[in-house]
């Protein structure tokens, strides 16, 4: 039978064990899998590690010279084959020109980031103009919320969901601490009921609901690292901004994963990292996402520290200069 092109991995499991009349974990579902890939080629982009090279592997019951079973793409995706060609284009630039090769060349660097843009606005959903590509994650996610979490006596909580990645939870605490406020008083985490490890929906909206005049800004991840949960990001974006919160999220497992469509979702911002299912590799430049409807409402907070040089900037954050 054709699969669906809609159809869930759960369910392509199942019909493929019917068809093998076998257990789902049989290893032939898997070779099945594989056959009906149409993105396999891109495996061969890609160098996978051999099981010999790799810490804390049992050779006595795995082959030394077998490709490893990579799951590790939510902690640092593997290496593209072409990266080393591409640092020694910039490496050679770097020793025959110095600083000459911030202008010219294939990439110059004063626009390095710009040069990406253009790729990632589909991977996010966003119009050009929204993101920029810039630092690693969680600076994003401070310079967001210092221009986002702007709390008054009445609307002073940030929500989020229980268990949120650690660097993620102590940013929103130091931001809370920032404004002066009682973390026990203006973080509010929504858990998973008694017993289970995901968050169900309706909790969360029902938290939305009840609290949401208290509340100024949802921070939820798109796709939870611990529990693989994907949020439903239009549904609690509509839900916050019907109680007239903003509504961001943490994209760092979702990014390169799952559909995203921040702009047509009316999201009012994002932030994620590009060394995991985007495998640019360690230190590579995070992003950050501005809907465009705030490009004249919601200021820089950092407008003083803003980056000269890039005159051509994209996000709201370079906006006020380029008046
Ligand atoms: C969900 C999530 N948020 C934030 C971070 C932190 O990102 P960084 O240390 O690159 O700022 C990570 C890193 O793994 C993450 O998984």
């Amino acid at each position: 039978m054709e699969p669906s092109p809609l159809e869930l991995p759960v369910d392509a499991v199942r019909r493929i064990a019917a068809e093998l009349n076998c257990d789902p974990t049989d290893e032939r579902v898997a070779l099945r899998l594989d056959e009906e890939d149409k993105l396999s080629h891109f495996r061969n982009c890609f160098y996978i590690p051999k099981m010999r090279d790799l810490p804390s592997i049992d050779l006595s019951l795995v082959s030394e010279d077998d490709d490893a079973i990579y799951f590790l793409g939510n902690s640092l995706g593997l290496q593209p084959k072409m990266v080393r060609t591409y640092l020694e284009e910039e490496l050679d630039k770097w020793a025959k020109m110095g600083a000459y090769g911030h202008d010219v060349g294939k990439r110059p660097w004063i626009v390095g980031d710009e040069s990406i843009v253009s790729l990632m606005k589909d991977i996010v959903g966003a119009h050009e103009k929204e993101i920029a590509l810039m630092n690693a994650l969680t600076i994003n996610l401070h310079l967001l919320l210092l221009s986002f979490f702007k709390p008054t006596p009445k609307r002073h909580k940030i929500l989020l969901e229980a268990k949120a990645f650690p660097s993620d939870h102590y940013a929103i605490e130091s931001q809370i601490q920032l404004h002066g406020l009682d973390v026990e008083k203006s973080m509010r985490m929504v858990k998973p009921r008694e017993g289970e490890e995901t968050l169900r929906m309706e909790d969360i909206l029902e938290v939305i609901e009840e609290e949401g005049d208290s509340i100024a800004v949802i921070l939820f991840s798109g796709l939870h690292f611990y529990t693989g949960q994907l949020f439903n990001i239009p549904a609690i974006t509509k839900a916050g901004h019907a109680k007239g919160c903003f509504v961001g999220f943490d994209l760092a497992h979702a990014v390169g994963n799952v559909e995203l469509r921040l702009h047509d979702w009316g999201v009012d911002f994002a932030c994620w990292c590009s060394y995991k299912y985007l495998n640019s590799g360690a230190g590579g430049l995070a992003g950050a996402f501005v809907h465009e409807k705030h490009a004249h409402t919601v200021k820089p907070a950092m407008d003083d520290l803003q980056c000269d040089i890039k005159l051509k900037g994209n996000l709201f954050a370079y906006g006020q200069r380029r008046k």
